[in-house]
């Protein structure tokens, strides 16, 4: 059965299986003389061949395959795609999937939304991380100077297609790393899902209801001019990591990241008191249980502060999105680097 739900102007599909989506493959896809398709190498081995059955023969598939991982989400990966679209000869008229995980989606939207100032753009999501998250919203972008997506374009895709059945091949620390979404989405809009991921395992009801919390906050707020923000909790400390484990060739992954994240965040909202004890308690533990603790005993924390400034969620102070209870977040809560300080060295205590 497939699920089907409206980001701003994308329709999203979501299904067991990629075979339910034969119909809107063939509808999506008929008109179009070229398809692009994008993707790792690791998609391109795990998840192309199923791909390729789902599409109609008649339709021409060129491929671009990356490398996978962070390092190619830069302007230099962006540019040697761009360079294959032109020596392709790729019209507007033509359209680019992406099928992979999150640094496919992002990438891809980059290089789909500037190419000819815009040619449409599809995605497969075959992470759970894209599937939860990366893929909806039409955030694209690249890293630049070692900052995370310090470069980029809001481009809404026409249509994005989920299908759970990719991720049978996906590692268990993939899995884990997606999954940090999913809390995250709990803490900040969804107690019932907070709920259940607390008493089940990962499930197909529990990716639909996560999803449904990005939509929600997305449709209400496209372009983060308000409660978007809510879905940066755990993201500020979160990316100034993975910017400062980028550079120091630390090995964290994008929802490992996140965990450390919140965790040290929902020990800010309580040091101001937004947040009370007993859930704050709630959130790190479940968060100690679910997931493995990274280790930061190395971490420079002047280093990281100056990925914490770099922010583009700052002002002049540092900006976060602090839950006050489960399933609500408060937006514009404003700190300075010794209280974060603080709360990052209860969050190394734990180590
Ligand atoms: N645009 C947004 O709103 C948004 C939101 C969250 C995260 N992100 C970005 O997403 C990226 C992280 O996404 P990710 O974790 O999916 O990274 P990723 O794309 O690097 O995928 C993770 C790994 O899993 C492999 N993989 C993907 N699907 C697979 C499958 N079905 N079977 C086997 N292997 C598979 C990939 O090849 C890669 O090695 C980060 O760059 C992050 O900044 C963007």
């Amino acid at each position: 059965m497939i699920s089907n739900l409206q980001i701003d102007s994308t329709t999203v599909l979501v299904s067991k299986s990629l075979d339910d989506f034969e119909k809107e493959i063939h509808s999506a896809f008929q008109n179009y003389t070229r398809v692009f398709l994008l993707m790792d190498m690791n998609t391109q081995v795990y998840c192309f061949p199923e791909f390729q059955k789902a599409f109609p023969a008649s339709v021409k598939i060129e491929t671009i395959v990356i490398n996978p991982g962070e390092e190619s989400k830069s302007i230099v990966q962006a540019e040697q795609i761009w360079k294959q679209l032109f020596e392709a000869n790729a019209t507007k008229s033509d359209c680019l999937i992406a099928l992979g995980g999150g640094v496919v989606s992002d990438l891809g939207g980059f290089v789909a939304a500037l190419y000819k100032r815009g040619i449409n753009y599809f995605i497969f999501p075959t992470s759970l991380m894209a599937m939860t998250d990366a893929a909806l919203g039409g955030k694209t972008g690249v890293d630049f100077l070692q900052i995370k997506n310090s470069i980029g374009v809001l481009y809404a895709p026409e249509k994005i297609m989920i299908a759970t059945s990719f991720l049978k091949t996906l590692n268990e620390r993939e899995y884990k790393n997606g999954l940090a979404e999913i809390y995250k989405h709990a803490i900040i809009a969804d107690d019932s899902l907070w709920i259940d991921l607390k008493s089940n395992n990962f499930n197909y009801e529990i990716l639909l209801k996560s999803i449904a919390v990005k939509a929600k906050v997305v449709n209400n707020d496209f372009y983060e001019k308000g409660e978007r923000k809510i879905l940066n909790f755990g993201h500020t400390i979160g990316h100034a990591l993975e910017s400062y484990a980028l550079i120091n060739n630390m090995d964290m992954l994008h929802g490992e990241a996140i965990v450390v994240g919140m965790m040290i965040e929902a020990e800010l909202a309580f040091n101001a008191g937004i947040l009370t004890q007993a859930i704050k308690e709630e959130i790190v533990n479940v968060l100690s249980t679910k997931f493995t603790k990274a280790n930061l005993s190395k971490v420079d924390f002047k280093a990281l502060s100056d990925f914490l400034l770099q922010d583009k969620k700052n002002t002049d102070k540092i900006c976060f999105s602090l839950p006050s209870k489960i399933g609500k977040c408060e937006i514009n809560q404003f700190f300075s680097l010794e209280e974060i300080k603080k709360a990052t060295l209860v969050y190394l205590e734990l180590v």
